[in-house]
C-alpha cells in the first residue's frame, strides 16, 4: 500500500515510555519501542507463534515477546534463546524520533521528511486526537473555513460576514494553498489585549496542504484593518491526517507561535500555555464533529459544494496521485 510509504507520526514522544506501544497505521498492527538510541517499530505480529509483540517488553533495545521470549531487533533481527541456529525476521519499518512525535513509514521507501520551519517559533504544544471518520473527510474540515463561525468558539469568522472573507485558493501539482481573510469574530474582552488584537482586526488564516504525508501548515495571524499592519502575536501549525484505518483518522497538532511582546514580562510561559489551551479545545471541535457527520463517504460528487470548497477538490486529485500513488 502506497501510503505506509510516507513518514506518519503514530505517537508523541511523551506517549512512548519503556514498555512497546501498539499502534495502528493504514489498518496495519505496528509496534513501536524504544531502543535505547532511538525508536523501533516492527510489525505487531511475532513471526514464530503470532503473539502481539506489544504485549512484551523491552530489554537491551529489543523487544522481547511474551510467549516464547523470542527477541526482535529494530531491524527485525530476531534471536531464539532456545535455538541458537534460528536466524528468523520480523516485518521492520524505518522509525525516527523528531519533533516530539516518532514517526514511522515502510523500510527504505524514498519519502522526504516533512519540514515545518519553525527556527525562532516557540512550541504551544502537540497534541493527537482520533477522529471517527475517514482521512478525506476529516482533511475537508481542516481546510475549508466556512465552519468556523458555527462550529469554532476562537478562531474563525463571524456567520453574518462570511460574505467578506477573502478566500483564495491556489494550486502546484504538489500543494494546494488557501489564503482566507476577514474579519475575526468577537472574541471574549479580556482576550484581545492579551493577544495583543483590537475589536474588528483581521484574521487570516493561510495554509498549503502537502500529501507526503497528508498535513496542512497553518500561518494564523491578525492585520491592522486599516493600515494592514500585521499586529505581533501569529501561529504556525502543523496538522498531519494519519489514517489509522478505513474510518479513523488520527489529527497530530504541533503547535508554534511567534514570541510574545509579553514575554518581557515574564507572561510568555502563560500565554503559551492559554493558546495550547484553547488550540486544543478548536481541535477536540473539529474531530467530534466529523464524528457525527451523517454522511462520512469520502467522494464528493453529487455534494452541492461552495465557494469554500473549491480547496477540497484539488486536495482530492492530489491526494489520490500522491499519497495514495
Ligand atoms: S510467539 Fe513470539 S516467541 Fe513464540
Amino acid at each position: 500500500m502506497a501510503e505506509l510509504d510516507h513518514w506518519h507520526p503514530v505517537l508523541l514522544s511523551r506517549e512512548l515510555g519503556a514498555r512497546p506501544a501498539a499502534v495502528r497505521l493504514c489498518g496495519r498492527e505496528l509496534v513501536v519501542f524504544r531502543t535505547g538510541t532511538g525508536v523501533g517499530a516492527l510489525s505487531d505480529v511475532c513471526p514464530h507463534r503470532g503473539m502481539r509483540l506489544s504485549e512484551g517488553r523491552v530489554e537491551d533495545g529489543r523487544v522481547v515477546c511474551p510467549y516464547h521470549g523470542w527477541r526482535w531487533a529494530a531491524d527485525g533481527r530476531g534471536e531464539s534463546p532456545g535455538t541458537a541456529t534460528a536466524k528468523p525476521c520480523a516485518e521492520a519499518f524505518d522509525a525516527v524520533e523528531r519533533d516530539g512525535a516518532v514517526w514511522v513509514k515502510r523500510a527504505g521507501a524514498d519519502a522526504a521528511f516533512p519540514a515545518l520551519d519553525v527556527g525562532g517559533w516557540s512550541l504551544v504544544g502537540r497534541l493527537r486526537r482520533r477522529a471517527q471518520a475517514p482521512l478525506e473527510v476529516v482533511l475537508d474540515n481542516f481546510i475549508e473555513v466556512e465552519h468556523t463561525p458555527s462550529m469554532h468558539a476562537l478562531l474563525g469568522y463571524p456567520l453574518e460576514r462570511m460574505g467578506e472573507v477573502r478566500c483564495e485558493v491556489t494550486a502546484t501539482d504538489t500543494t494546494v494553498r488557501v489564503y482566507n481573510e476577514g474579519p475575526q469574530k468577537p472574541l471574549p474582552r479580556a482576550l484581545n489585549p492579551l493577544f495583543q488584537l483590537r475589536a474588528g482586526d483581521l484574521f487570516v488564516d493561510d495554509w498549503t496542504v502537502r500529501f507526503s504525508p497528508v498535513h496542512a501548515v497553518y500561518e494564523q495571524y491578525w492585520l491592522d484593518p486599516d493600515t494592514r499592519a500585521r499586529r505581533p502575536n501569529a501561529l504556525r501549525i502543523g496538522v498531519f491526517f494519519v489514517p489509522v484505518s478505513a474510518q479513523e483518522t488520527d489529527v497530530v497538532t504541533l503547535a508554534y507561535s511567534l514570541k510574545s511582546p509579553w514575554a518581557r514580562l515574564g507572561l510568555n510561559g502563560l500565554l503559551l500555555g492559554l493558546t495550547r489551551a484553547f488550540l486544543a479545545m478548536e481541535i477536540d471541535r473539529d474531530v467530534a464533529l466529523v464524528g457525527r457527520l451523517a454522511d462520512k463517504s469520502p467522494a464528493l460528487k453529487g455534494r452541492s459544494l461552495g465557494r469554500f470548497d473549491k480547496a477540497l477538490v484539488l486536495a482530492r486529485k492530489r491526494l489520490e496521485a500522491i499519497y495514495r500513488g
